[in-house]
């Protein structure tokens, strides 16, 4: 069986040899079935895809970097535990545990290994909440066809555009100062090469995808910083644990928003000095946390450059 998969493995690394490769953002990006994807964790994207056995109650959250997946996971992983992890308690996981170690992100689970994992099947009960960065059409075909619960959250383009900006600077500035150029990155986004970009075609295929599956909810970063509190009982609904009028007027849900508020995860000790994915410090992860920030950033004829990114072409 071992043998089995470190052949595997090597079969995967051959394919991501033979693939479109860019030095960008500061790292290398590979396009893979139509997306760049990061090039390291490529074998992994492919061992998730192919051996990733989903269920029927598994709720998997999706979003492209920076959109908001640690909040979104955050506030799942929050909502589904409730029972056992009252929202309110000074022993709340996630006040001693970022969210990226709450909720597993698929391809990184499969990333660098000699042999693939027994099957993500043995890691928990259901109903398992897991995370991934992929598009739609590169979910592992289990997830869709087990009719598992899909959630998305998307982000206005130049928020994400400029968190991503921010991040890469961040990540490769912990040792020696790095600037990633902002206008050269304005480019890059604005002609698909991003982390999982085209980001309009990432967007794009969620959308689509709507009209043919009903067990997929779509959500939006601004609509939940606007409206928490009806953002975080649609999640609830979708996930198939809502809220009891009981809990509601004990102010559950307005206990889960504040859990998981950027600014109370944000100064958790945990979040300022601990690390998690690859060695990650998980103070990346919580920046501004705004609306509006790209205004800041952006001059004008960036703005029209990522506004107009990908028109036509959908
Ligand atoms: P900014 O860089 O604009 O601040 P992801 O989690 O997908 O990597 O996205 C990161 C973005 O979400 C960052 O945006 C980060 O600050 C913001 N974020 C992290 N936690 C948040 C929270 N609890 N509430 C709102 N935004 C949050």
């Amino acid at each position: 069986q071992t043998e089995e998969d470190s052949k595997m493995y090597k079969r995967y690394a051959e394919i991501v040899y033979s693939l479109p490769l860019v030095d960008s953002w500061g790292t290398k990006l590979a396009m893979y079935k139509g997306f760049w994807l990061l090039h390291e964790i490529l074998p992994g994207i492919m061992a998730f895809h192919d051996h990733f056995k989903g269920r029927r109650t598994d709720i998997i959250l999706t979003a492209i970097p920076k959109a908001g997946t640690t909040w979104t996971k955050a506030l799942a992983f929050a909502i589904l535990t409730r029972e056992v992890n009252h929202p309110s308690s000074p022993t709340h996981p996630l006040l001693g545990f970022n969210p990226h170690s709450c909720v597993t992100t698929l391809e990184y689970l499969y990333m660098g290994r000699e042999n693939l994992m027994p099957d993500a099947d043995v890691l928990k009960e259901s109903p398992r909440l897991f995370a991934t960065h992929m598009p739609f059409s590169l979910l592992p075909k289990s997830i869709v066809e087990s009719r598992a619960k899909i959630i998305n959250v998307s982000r206005e383009r130049k928020s994400t555009f400029v968190s991503n900006w921010k991040f890469f600077n961040d990540i490769w500035s912990e040792n020696v100062p790095k600037n990633l150029d902002l206008e050269k990155c304005v480019e890059l986004f604005a002609s698909g090469i991003s982390y999982c970009g085209p980001e309009w075609v990432h967007r794009a295929e969620y959308t689509n995808a709507l009209s043919t599956n009903s067990n997929l909810l779509l959500l939006s970063y601004e609509e939940m910083m606007e409206k928490p509190v009806e953002n975080v009982k649609k999640m609830a609904d979708f996930m198939g644990c809502r809220f009891t009028d009981d809990e509601v007027k004990l102010g559950i849900v307005d206990e889960i928003v504040k859990l998981c508020s950027f600014d109370n995860l944000k100064k958790q000790q945990v979040n300022k000095i601990g690390r998690s994915y690859s060695k990650m410090n998980n103070k990346h992860f919580f920046r501004k946390g705004e609306v509006n920030d790209w205004a800041n950033h952006l001059t004008p004829e960036m703005v029209i450059n990522l506004d107009k990114a990908g028109q036509g072409t959908n």
